[in-house]
């Protein structure tokens, strides 16, 4: 059965729906064709953080743009909230930060933000409301909200640009690269935002080639590797290690850690460690893609 037709049923368990998504630029100026997406399929479900993984030129932002109806595929189609992507009133449901933000580089963060609220039809009071609350969130401090946004670092523009991106309350929340250009402490802070609107029921869709943020806020993945989707699935089963057995025990006096350990080697098992037993996201990756290359030569 089709994917859209079986997930776009009355109870909308999927936010996004991607089938046999195919994208290639026409060439241009002499410019040789690219085939940037060919036969994409993927399903987010409501409330879930779903990463998108690929080295660079691997197709992330391209399927972002046909999500939110910014490109037209060449071939397959993309239900986005129920609606085929770029429907307007699903849109207005969708908060995008883009890989670059474009702000108007004279305008304050206060004014940034309240031209926004503008465009989606806020009053006044909803307007300094949800900015104030929004600025606060993002740790921009009063002295910083009056200042041009032109002058800004590309860490502070990074936060005026979520920011701006969650103006209208967004179900969805689409973000490209959402941890370029942040420090550390940024960084860490991005991720627990985006848990923290998963708490608040919304959905989030990121695309990113930092693989470690990605294991840490995401519970679906899908890699892409020129175009097309090489895995796809929950990170926790995508991350399990079949072949080991982890039991986790507190309190566990010395006796009974040496008595289980002579227990699994008298049986023949082999004792790795008493840690936590999870390969990283990054093996995972790393084994996906050097397959492609070596696959490719
Ligand atoms: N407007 C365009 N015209 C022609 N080719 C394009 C255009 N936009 C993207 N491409 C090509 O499509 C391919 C995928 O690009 P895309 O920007 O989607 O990759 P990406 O995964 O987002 O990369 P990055 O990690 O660098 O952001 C690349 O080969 C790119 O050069
Ligand atoms: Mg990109």
């Amino acid at each position: 059965m089709s994917l859209i037709k079986a997930n776009t049923d009355a109870s909308g368990e999927n936010l996004i729906i991607a089938e046999r998504l195919s994208k290639v630029y026409r060439s241009f100026w002499g410019l040789p064709r690219v085939r940037a997406l060919n036969g994409v399929d993927f399903a987010v479900p409501r409330g879930s953080v779903f990463g998108l993984l690929g080295p660079n030129g691997s197709g992330k932002t391209t399927i972002i743009k046909l999500l939110l109806g910014l490109a037209k595929p060449t071939a397959g189609r993309a239900v986005v909230l129920g609606k085929p992507a770029g429907d307007q009133k699903a849109r207005a449901r969708i908060g995008y930060l883009p890989e670059e933000s474009y702000l108007y580089p004279f305008l304050s963060a206060d004014q940034t933000l309240d031209f926004y609220g503008k465009l989606f039809g806020m009053n006044k009071r909803t307007r300094r409301e949800r900015s104030e609350q929004l600025l606060d969130t993002m740790g921009l401090d009063r002295r910083d909200r009056r200042r041009k946004v032109g002058a800004y670092s590309k860490g502070m523009a990074r936060r005026i640009g979520l920011a701006q991106a969650l103006i209208n309350d967004p179900d969805l929340i689409i973000l490209d690269e959402p941890t370029t250009g942040l420090d550390p402490i940024g960084t860490v802070q991005m991720k627990e935002l985006i848990k923290k609107f998963q708490q608040q029921g919304k959905t989030v869709f990121l695309s990113s080639h930092l693989l470690a943020d990605v294991e840490d806020v995401c519970d679906r993945i899908l890699i892409l590797y020129r175009g097309q989707v090489k895995m796809v699935g929950a990170v926790d089963e995508l991350l399990s290690l079949k072949d080991v057995f982890e039991l986790r025990a507190k309190n566990v006096s010395e006796e009974l850690q040496n008595k289980l350990t002579d227990m699994v080697e008298t049986s023949g098992a082999e004792t790795i460690s008493a840690g936590a037993q999870r390969a990283r996201l990054e093996e995972l990756f790393k084994r996906v893609v050097a397959e492609e290359i070596s696959k490719s030569k």
